[in-house]
């Protein structure tokens, strides 16, 4: 299993490029099985849950080709597809989930693994199956699989009103999907609100499909009877840019992230300017962060609760605990969307942090220094905090159990690496 090998203490300056958001581009290959037409996607990050949905789709029999530097993929749901997704692919990714809902808009029927435990919580997926069944489907739960069809003299999905328990980023997307090739116009109440949700959007429009209202708290669709082939560029990840925002705001240094949107961005960029970051919005040309070293002495330790967007988003929580660690003062984050997204707690804990959890809250102690020792990561985002946390810990930090990490970011060592720190992976 790969590692990596973090000497703390090196302050970061140049130019990172930020990639295609890892949770735009995986509805958004999804997407592909609307058509019988080709998709070409760019600005497709490379990453390990985006390798995992090609298989998937290409298990269904989806051929899909990569081209170019800048992440081209081409993607073709011709005839005959088989509308599975099998459990040995889904357990590794609950994302798989988004197969559901366009398998039954095109096709009528679909097989969908249960995505099961994952280490964030039980994450369980009955909204998308309450709405689609809004929709006409029928659903039975059988052997782990969501079996999904239409009923008998039934080819389409019809229009319907959904509202959700709770927002649900990824069950928007399956019900915006679905609901481009219903009969009559879906309304979806309480529809998350988070870039993905507007950048997915934008491509179903560019393939035919009529939606209005993507970005607020309702989106309208009416159905149409068929979509075809389009190019769309994948919206750029606001949680790659954050991590590296907060990567500097700890180490100190000057960076300017390119591609990166601060207008995806105000709860995260406020928190830092708070805290006492410089956050500089260039426009097109991306952001600049500067900050000064070491952060103990400049920084002010931020509380905040996590929420749906545009409020603080819980992807990033991971990674500002670990910038809490080292700011001054004592500060309190509060996860409010997954039930047990503290497991980075410990580790950090390991390398000198002062931290304690009471529920739903982390308390934390802002200290002068941290020290490297070995951690191990236990999700995407903890795996970035444990990073981050390496950056300034003196001396050597093991990060091991990358293969999380791997799973959401796109070359992460290579880019810290070409802005100066000093990290390495161990095969
Ligand atoms: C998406 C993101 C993930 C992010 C999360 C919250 C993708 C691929 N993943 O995950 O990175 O952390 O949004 O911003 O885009 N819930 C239910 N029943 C359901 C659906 C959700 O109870 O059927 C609950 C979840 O357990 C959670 C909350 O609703 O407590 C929000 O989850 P949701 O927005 O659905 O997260 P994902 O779409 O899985």
């Amino acid at each position: 299993m790969d590692k990596l090998i973090i000497r703390g203490g090196r302050q970061l300056h140049g130019e990172v490029l930020i990639s295609g958001a890892k949770n735009a581009a995986l509805p958004e290959l999804c997407a592909a099985l609307l058509t019988a037409e080709p998709v070409t996607l760019t600005n497709v990050p490379r990453l390990q849950d985006v390798a995992t949905m090609r298989r998937l789709l290409d298990n269904m029999g989806v051929k899909t080709q990569t081209h170019g530097e800048r992440g081209g993929m081409t993607l073709h749901a011709a005839n005959p597809i088989t509308p599975e997704a099998p459990y040995e692919l889904v357990k590794t990714m609950r994302a798989s989930v988004l197969a559901l809902g366009p398998l039954l808009a095109r096709f009528g029927e679909a097989t969908v693994s249960l995505p099961g435990g994952c280490a964030i919580g039980s994450r369980p997926v009955d909204q998308h199956i309450k709405g689609l069944q809004a929709m006409g489907a029928e659903i039975t739960v059988e052997h782990g699989y969501m079996i999904a069809k239409l009923p008998s003299g039934r080819t389409r999905l019809k229009g319907a009103r959904i509202t959700t328990d709770m927002v649900t980023v990824t069950g928007t997307e399956n019900f915006l999907m679905a609901a481009t090739l219903a009969e009559g116009e879906t309304i979806l109440e309480n529809a998350a609100q988070e870039p993905e949700i507007p950048d997915l959007a934008e491509m179903l429009i560019k393939m035919g499909a009529k939606i209005e209202g993507h970005g607020t708290r309702r989106i309208r669709i009416q159905g149409v009877e068929a979509l075809h082939g389009c190019e769309h560029a994948v919206v750029a990840d606001r949680i790659e840019a954050g991590t590296f925002l907060c990567a500097v705001a700890a180490t100190g240094g000057d960076v300017v992230l390119r591609h990166a949107r601060a207008d995806h961005l105000d709860a995260v960029i406020d928190k830092l300017l708070e805290a006492g970051v410089n956050v500089t919005d260039l426009g097109k040309d991306g952001v600049r962060v500067q900050a000064a070293s070491p952060a103990y002495d400049y920084l002010q330790a931020m509380s905040f609760r996590t929420t749906e967007y545009p409020g603080f988003p819980t992807d990033m929580q991971a990674q500002f605990m670990a910038l809490n660690c080292i700011a001054q003062g004592t500060s309190k984050v509060t996860e409010t969307i997954f039930e047990n997204r503290f497991m980075h707690v410990n580790e950090l804990v390991r390398l000198g942090a002062h931290i304690q959890i009471d529920g739903k809250v982390a308390v934390i102690e802002g200290v002068r220094a941290l020290s490297g020792a070995t951690v191990m990561a236990t999700d995407l985002r903890a795996s970035a905090s444990l990073v981050i946390a390496g950056l300034v810990a003196e001396g050597e930090t093991v990060v091991d159990r990358i293969y999380h990490l791997d799973r959401g970011y796109d070359q992460m060592e290579a880019k810290l690496r070409g802005i100066g720190a000093d990290i390495e992976r161990i095969k």
